[in-house]
């Protein structure tokens, strides 16, 4: 079963626009939970103008699903995750003031950089995943730095998906059978959405899980936020 953990920002977003607690963030993430979400993922910056750590530390003790905490290991982040000890931290390489992650890790360049780190959140008894664009030469790195397993960055799936899905998904097949030669596990995310979930799911057999946003959230507004868990689960469903 391809597990959905659905990244709570937007959420965030929203509420900071105004001030207060509306929406309230760990609500909202706990009825997710409810409406059968796998995980909750967010991704802190150093600016907070998204989830704040405080957010951060409260979800953290009362999800009851995986937690998975994304971002720049920079010091900041990289104390926060170690007081919190979530299921899964996934490394990202976007500077502080990016307006989206928009780029894998160059897992040759910053190999060294990334085990370091990785060695830190398994002594720890953190899950790790690390961000990659479907590169042939990026994903054999990152088996070398001993990260469990690599999140797969799906931003030129859904751009190519619409003018042809049969070519866009190619580099993420070659992707995928390399990490499970390698021996690690498989996430994917960024602007996966009701279109072109589903294909995604049944074409990369060894996916475990996908982290969800924007379209998620964008589409709640239509069907509402219990109905689309539901509809992005069942794209989930392969068999
Ligand atoms: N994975 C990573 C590493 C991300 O930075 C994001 C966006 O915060 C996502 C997945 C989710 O992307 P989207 O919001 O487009 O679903």
């Amino acid at each position: 079963m391809i597990k959905l953990s659905v990244n709570v920002n937007k959420i965030a977003t929203l509420r900071n626009a105004r001030g207060g607690n509306i929406p309230d963030v760990v609500k909202t993430a706990l009825d997710i939970e409810s409406y059968g979400a796998d995980g909750i993922t967010v991704h802190p910056r150093p600016d907070e103008r998204h989830i704040r750590y405080q957010d951060v530390r409260e979800l953290s003790k009362v999800l009851k699903t995986e937690f998975n905490i994304e971002g720049y290991p920079g010091e900041k982040f990289i104390n926060l995750v170690l007081s919190v000890k979530p299921h899964q931290v996934t490394l990202v390489p976007d500077p502080p003031d990016a307006l989206t992650s928009n780029a894998g890790w160059n897992t040759v360049k910053y190999q060294s950089f990334l085990s370091d780190i990785i060695q830190t959140l398994h002594n720890n008894g953190i899950r790790t995943s690390i961000f990659v664009d479907p590169n042939t030469v990026m994903v054999e790195n990152a088996a070398k730095t001993g990260t469990d397993r690599i999140e797969l960055y799906t931003e030129s799936y859904a751009r190519n998906y619409i003018k042809n899905k049969e070519s866009a998904i190619k580099p993420f097949i070659e992707a995928a059978k390399i990490a499970t030669d390698c021996g690690i596990g498989l996430n994917a995310g960024h602007d996966l959405n009701l279109e072109n979930l589903r294909y995604f799911a049944a074409n990369i057999p060894a996916l475990k899980e996908v982290s969800i946003g924007h379209a998620l959230i964008c589409d709640a507004l239509y069907y509402g936020i219990e109905n689309v868990v539901r509809m992005y689960k069942y794209c989930l469903v392969t068999d």
